[in-house]
């Protein structure tokens, strides 16, 4: 298993290329499903994540096809691929690899809408909490498909296809909202999404949704309104840029005290993020390029968080910020709202030689001058980037281990962080 080797100290100062979006490139690639023709995806990273949801999608009868690079193309910058649905061969998702990344039962809505039927496996739990998926079935039961356990599988059918219907979702779900809408857009009326999630990783599938013949109005708010089509085409997108990663490294930047520019990202799309760390001292400027995050020389401060949904403070950036407050001149709540158990980057960053207490769902962090160089273990994918913010800020040498954590989201991260002067090296296992 690969190894991460970060000697702390230097600040970043540089360009850093923000790459597309997990949380979108996911949605948009399980969309493909939806039509027998091509759908072409521009500006996929290159990550884990994306390879196994290909194996997924390839089981399913997705043929799949990569450009080369282009000339002048920068080998780091994202991909363009193609993906045909011709037949939908086979409407089991197994356990083996629905196991392995969650996202992956979102397969459900598609294959659903267009076939009328899936066998899903359940994903289970994972290292943030137990993250069920009723919500996710009583969309697909409310647009009228029924739904059966068996041996740990989803069944879903719906046999003389979907319905159009009013769904009232208790609580905002983003993967919840992603399968309504993906489901709806093939079913029989119109749909109306109450409470849906506003991310904007939505807006980017549902952008998708209607380049391929989808009629969806209101996407980016709460209420989201789907009139059903019979079919839909093939269609071309860019996938938008990855606010966590964006959001990631701005903070990696403040801890460090440096200068740097993250290429392409937007700053509408982690406003709440941007404005915490303005907040803990940072400067932040939104220029034609992207985003410029700054910190020179002046203390970082300790500023109080929520997570919550869009446009709140985004749960999949806590943890970084929790490393930022490690190093903070004062005392910092971070309250975790979305999922019970985010907090394993907590014992991690102890090793470090921070100061941080549970009390329910909130970590109370007492800012230390010094942190130091520590062999630290990732467990979830962004609870290991904390751990490399508090690392490139610490006195000597760490080593975080099982890195194959960080591979599922952050694409190119050690060379993207070298090229800005950190001190980062990957040692593979063989090495
Ligand atoms: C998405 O997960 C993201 N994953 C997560 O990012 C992100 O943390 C999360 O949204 C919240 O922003 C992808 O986009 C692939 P939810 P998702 O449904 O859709 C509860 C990362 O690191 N809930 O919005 O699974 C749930 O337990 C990942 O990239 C139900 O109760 O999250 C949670 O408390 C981690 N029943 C809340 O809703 C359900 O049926 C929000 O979860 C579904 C969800």
């Amino acid at each position: 298993m690969d190894r991460i080797r970060i000697v702390g100290g230097n600040p970043l100062n540089g360009v850093i290329p923000i790459s597309g979006a997990k949380n979108a490139a996911l949605p948009l690639m399980i969309a493909s499903l939806l039509t027998d023709r091509t759908v072409t995806l521009e500006n996929l990273p290159r990550l884990a994540d994306v390879s196994l949801l290909v194996r997924i999608l390839s089981n399913h009868g997705v043929d799949y096809s990569i450009d080369g690079r282009r000339q002048g193309e920068d080998p780091d910058s994202g991909q363009t691929v193609h993906m045909t649905a011709r037949e939908i061969v086979d409407t089991t998702a197994p356990y083996d690899l629905v196991s392995r990344m969650r996202a992956s039962f979102w397969v459900l809505a598609p294959l659903l809408a267009r076939i009328g039927e899936a066998r899903v496996s359940l994903p289970g739990g994972c290292a943030i909490g137990t993250r069920p998926v009723d919500l996710l079935l009583m969309a697909m039961e409310r647009l009228g498909a029924s739904i059966d356990i068996d041996a740990g599988y989803v069944v879903a059918k719906a046999p003389k296809g979907l319905r159009g219907a009013e769904i009232v979702f208790p609580k905002v779900t983003v993967g919840g909202t992603h399968v309504a809408l993906m489901a709806a857009a093939l079913a029989e009326g119109t749909t109306v999404l109450h409470n849906a999630a506003r991310e904007p990783e939505i807006g980017d599938l549902a952008e998708l949704l209607v380049k391929m013949g989808a009629r969806i109005r209101g996407a980016g708010s709460s209420v989201i309104e789907i009139d059903g089509v019979a079919r839909l085409g093939g269609a071309k997108h860019r996938v938008l840029p990855d606010r966590i990663e964006t959001g990631t490294y701005a903070m990696a930047a403040a801890m460090t005290g440096g200068d740097v520019l993250l290429q392409g990202a937007c700053a509408e799309h982690l406003q709440a993020a941007l404005d915490a760390l303005v907040q803990a001292g940072a400067q932040v400027e939104s220029t034609p390029d992207g985003v410029r995050v700054m910190r020179n020389g002046g203390p970082i401060r300790p500023v109080d968080i929520v997570t919550a949904p869009f446009p709140g403070f985004p749960t999949d950036l806590q943890a970084q910020f929790m490393a930022l407050m490690t190093r903070a001149q004062g005392v910092s709540r971070i309250t975790e709202k979305i999922f019970e158990n985010r907090f394993m980057h907590v014992q991690e960053l102890a090793r470090f030689g921070a100061h941080i207490r549970l009390e329910g769902d909130s970590a109370i962090v007492e800012g230390v001058p010094v942190l130091k160089g520590a062999p630290v273990m990732a467990t979830d994918l962004r609870a290991s980037v904390s751990l490399v913010i508090a690392a490139l800020a610490a006195d000597g040498e760490s080593m975080i281990q099982r890195v194959y954590h960080l591979d599922r989201g952050f694409e190119a991260l050690e060379r993207k962080l070298s090229r800005c002067g950190a001190d980062v090296t990957r040692i593979s296992s063989g090495g």
